[in-house]
């Protein structure tokens, strides 16, 4: 196997099921019986506003509950002591692998302690609940919405990290069903540049087929495993 210098892990709602917060298609993955896909699409924010800020306002207030896992405790590690490239892409909206101390990283579909104004594009840390009509701090227009990207939008920072997977010798994929796009399809773009491809997953995903490797088994044993291997090789 041809040494490893640049890693690109990415990670879904899968590495924070330890920590408390539910996934999107395992059992709970319904919102006050709405399917989650029903809430977060343009559609929903206009045609009911206040449905979705409180969507994203009860799982913002909800992070002050819950606290990262080993796996993010693991990725934050290897983020500290990894001495080559490596990027942490999340799909996740939480801010677990930042509080667990990860920097070398990016949310493609936005986070929860941000907000967007609609109007201008500023972007603000936020904190507490953002009802619909809040003013934006930079142009006061009545505009700001959670800085998520809804479905249908275009994720965040792909450029970089298509660069980054086209210049990685391995990616890994963690806690992540591959079934949204183009999250789903980074694995055959790392392999057709040659990176070697391996999956931590609870169960097989809809992705599995594309690794090189699949190792199932739970986030917050699977990850500290692998971290522990690329750290000691
Ligand atoms: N450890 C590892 N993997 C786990 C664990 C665990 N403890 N618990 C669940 N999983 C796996 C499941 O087997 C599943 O494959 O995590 C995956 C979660 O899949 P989803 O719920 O589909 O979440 P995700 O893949 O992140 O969804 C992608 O879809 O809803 C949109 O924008 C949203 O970012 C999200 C995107």
């Amino acid at each position: 196997m041809h040494p490893v210098r640049n890693i690109v892990i990415l990670t879904g709602a899968g590495i924070s099921a330890e920590s408390g917060i539910a996934t999107f298609r395992g059992p709970g993955g319904l919102w006050e019986g709405h399917r989650v896909e029903d809430v977060c699409t343009p559609e929903a924010l206009a045609a009911d506003p206040e449905l979705v800020h409180r969507f994203y306002d009860l799982r913002r207030a909800a992070l002050s509950g819950v606290a990262p896992n080993a796996a993010h405790e693991a990725l934050a590690r290897l983020d500290r002591e990894w001495p080559g490239d490596l990027l942490i892409v999340t799909q996740n909206v939480d801010d677990l692998h930042e509080r667990a101390g990860a920097t070398r990283m990016l949310h493609m579909h936005g986070a929860l302690k941000r907000a967007l104004c609609a109007a201008c594009g500023e972007r603000f840390d936020w904190q507490g609940d953002l009802p619909p009509g809040t003013p934006c701090p930079a142009c006061a227009a009545p505009r700001m919405r959670p800085d998520i990207v809804f479905f249908g939008e275009i994720p965040y920072h792909m450029d970089r990290i298509e660069a980054a997977l086209s210049e990685a010798d391995l990616f890994v994929s963690i806690g992540t069903s591959g079934a949204v796009y183009p999250a789903a399809g980074f694995v055959r773009m790392a392999s057709a540049h040659g990176a070697r491809t391996l999956e931590l997953n609870l169960d097989r995903s809809e992705g599995s087929g594309w690794f090189d490797e699949s190792r199932l088994g739970p986030a917050g044993r699977r990850v500290p495993e692998w971290v522990e291997q690329m750290l000691s090789a």
